[in-house]
């Protein structure tokens, strides 16, 4: 396991990355409605950040991954690949999953979004404990900390909510690689003995279900679904540990008074 502790120029390219993702899902809010499909929401996502923000959309390709954005939808987990004949409908529940790759380093980051205003009482639940969720897990963070930290905060307060928290996926370090150590782990366990440090730089991206956190690959090869098929919520944040605790670097707008407060 090989922690890379990032440089102040690195940080602030880093954080150019984060803040354009950032953009985007603050730019897409208002094409989140019925009648809608999830491909024309990626061709927009697309055209943004290759046209205006000069940008590459670091899923396109990516292993293969077919799409500019990930989107998933109601009981898809992750990688949900979007399709014109899936047209988004009154009460769904989507994630937009946002990843930029700009003067060779990258930025990460999703959040949920409801499609009108019938959402049942359980889906506005379960987004708003998986957001949570990451801004607990967030709070602690500071140099020292350990890591499985993280995870513990993040499983206690989704099960107190009796939701759960999906074991297969997890966080990770981002930087000059899309993907990079550690992973960052989203349930309780083992104590690896990793201590937070200044100019770490990783994601927290907690999936958690309705249901039982199982979760099955569909036969596209991305998609990811809770086998129960209940409904699955995710956030994201990229986040820098400074020497007095930490930097969501993906915080968007709406967020900055949540975070003068944590
Ligand atoms: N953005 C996802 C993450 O948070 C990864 C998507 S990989 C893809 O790590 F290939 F599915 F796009
Ligand atoms: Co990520
Ligand atoms: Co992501």
């Amino acid at each position: 396991m090989k922690i890379l502790i990032k440089n102040s120029k690195e940080i602030k390219k880093i954080y150019k990355s984060c803040q354009l993702a950032a953009k985007v899902l603050e730019m897409i809010k208002d094409y989140i409605i019925p009648g809608i499909s999830t491909e024309e929401i990626n061709n927009i996502c697309h055209n943004y950040i290759t046209n205006i923000q000069k940008a590459i959309p670091a899923t396109l390709g990516y292993n293969g991954f077919p799409k500019s954005v990930c989107i998933s939808k109601n009981d898809i987990v992750c990688h949900g690949i979007s399709h014109k004949n899936d047209i988004l409908k009154q009460g769904d529940i989507v994630n937009i999953d946002v990843t930029i790759l700009y003067n060779n380093y990258y930025g990460d980051t999703s959040k949920m979004f409801f499609v009108g205003e019938k959402i049942s009482k359980q889906s506005k639940l379960l987004c708003l404990t998986a957001q949570k969720s990451l801004y607990k897990a967030i709070s602690i963070l500071k140099p020292g900390i350990r890591l499985y930290k993280i995870g513990q905060i993040i499983q206690k307060y989704v099960e107190s909510k009796k939701f759960s928290v999906v074991r297969n996926y997890c966080g990770h370090g981002i930087g000059e690689n899309f993907h990079e150590d550690p992973q960052i782990l989203h349930y309780k366990s083992y104590d690896y003995g990793i201590l937070l440090k200044p100019g770490m730089i990783f994601t927290i991206e907690p999936m958690i279900n309705v249901g039982h956190h199982s979760v099955y690959l569909t036969n596209d090869n991305w998609t990811v679904k809770t086998k129960d098929r209940t409904n699955s919520a995710q956030y994201e944040h990229t986040v820098l540990i400074t020497n007095l605790g930490k930097k969501i670097l993906t915080l968007r707008k709406e967020e900055k008074e949540i975070f003068n407060n944590l």
